[in-house]
């Protein structure tokens, strides 16, 4: 209960009391330290300023500008037109250069491999993986191993117009479903994926007739994987007498690549990115591991 007494110099503390008491208990007048006071009131002081010259309360539509007129959208825009000024000679350099010529070009080639590592890292790493390294079905663009052709020009070809989407340019890779279309039945299926699995070396199943398997592979499969089954770039058949797979190499999804067959997607960068940004893409992926 809150009760009064007249204020008196606390006997214990030798401190003023207020006059205040609850439940018998007297408040000591304690005020705040004069250097706090004065410091809050500085803040204050501070606020009022600041809302004075940048942008604060918020209207009934739009808010105080501020007397600057600063607004940290224009700053973060202003921020990126002076990165693109600063980037402007290179990337007029890199526009105008033949994509085969970058390499001579000491300063170009290092300005184009930092320009492409980002936009990989902001475009193609959720499917090829942060460092090229692909997965499951994404493939893997570090290795000298390519399905749509390594050569510079090739690698560009396929950033700028993907796979298997609608641009008239995209490249497109059908593996056909032998077995869901019911071109061969599933002992045939179980025969080839055995003589698949020995082009590069690995065991074929058990039960299945490997000899069987190389007549299904030539009647069916040399028209695009080749006769020994080394692959065409042109229509994106996957070499399959190397120790590098899109899907796998085990028996169970081979047999499954050749009975619901598949379709590759890579959608088409460069109405997106721009051709000089796919140009730096090219050259970055071709350090990778291009060649072939
Ligand atoms: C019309 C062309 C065509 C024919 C015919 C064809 N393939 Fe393919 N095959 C492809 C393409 C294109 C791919 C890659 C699909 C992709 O990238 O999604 C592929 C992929 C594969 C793969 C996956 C390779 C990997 O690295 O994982 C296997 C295995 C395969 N084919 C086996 C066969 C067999 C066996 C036959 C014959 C029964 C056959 N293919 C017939 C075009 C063909
Ligand atoms: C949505 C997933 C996805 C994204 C994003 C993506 N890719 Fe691909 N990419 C694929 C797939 C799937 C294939 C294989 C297509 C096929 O089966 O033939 C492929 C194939 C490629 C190939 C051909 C590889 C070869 O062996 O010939 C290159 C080069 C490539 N991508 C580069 C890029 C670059 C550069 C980017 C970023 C600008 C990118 N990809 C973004 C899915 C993607």
């Amino acid at each position: 209960m809150a009760e009064q007494s007249k204020p008196h110099v606390d006997e214990y503390t030798g401190v003023d009391t207020t006059g205040h008491v609850w439940d018998g208990i007297r408040e000591l007048n304690k005020p705040l330290p004069r250097w706090w006071l004065w410091i809050f009131y500085a803040t204050i002081v501070w606020s009022i300023g600041y809302w004075v010259v940048y942008p604060s309360w918020p209207l009934i539509t739009g808010h105080l500008n501020g007397v600057l007129g600063w607004n940290s959208r224009t700053a973060v825009l202003e921020d990126l037109k002076g990165l693109q000024d600063l980037r402007a000679p290179m990337v007029n350099r890199l526009a105008d250069a033949e994509i085969a010529g970058v390499a001579d070009d000491a300063e170009l080639l290092d300005f184009t491999m930092a320009f492409g590592r980002a936009a990989f890292g902001d475009n193609c790493a959720p499917c090829h993986g942060a460092g090229g390294g692909g997965a499951v079905g994404y493939p893997n663009l570090i290795d000298d191993d390519w399905i749509w052709g390594g050569q510079i020009d090739e690698i560009r070809h396929t950033i700028a117009y993907g796979v298997g989407n609608d641009h008239p340019d995209s490249r497109l890779g059908i593996m056909q479903a032998f077995g869901r279309d019911e071109i061969l039945d599933g002992e045939q299926i179980a025969d080839v994926a055995s003589y698949v699995r020995t082009l590069s070396g690995l065991e074929p199943a058990p039960d299945t007739d490997v000899e069987a398997g190389a007549v299904v592979f030539a009647e069916n499969c040399v028209d695009c994987h080749g006769e020994e089954g080394l692959g065409d770039h042109e229509l994106g058949a996957p070499n399959l007498a190397d120790a590098i797979w899109l899907f796998g190499s085990d028996h169970a999804t081979i047999t499954e690549t050749i009975q619901n067959g598949r379709q590759g997607n890579m959608p088409a960068w460069e109405e997106r990115l721009g051709a000089t940004t796919v140009t730096a893409l090219a050259v970055y992926v071709h350090s990778l591991g291009g060649g072939e």
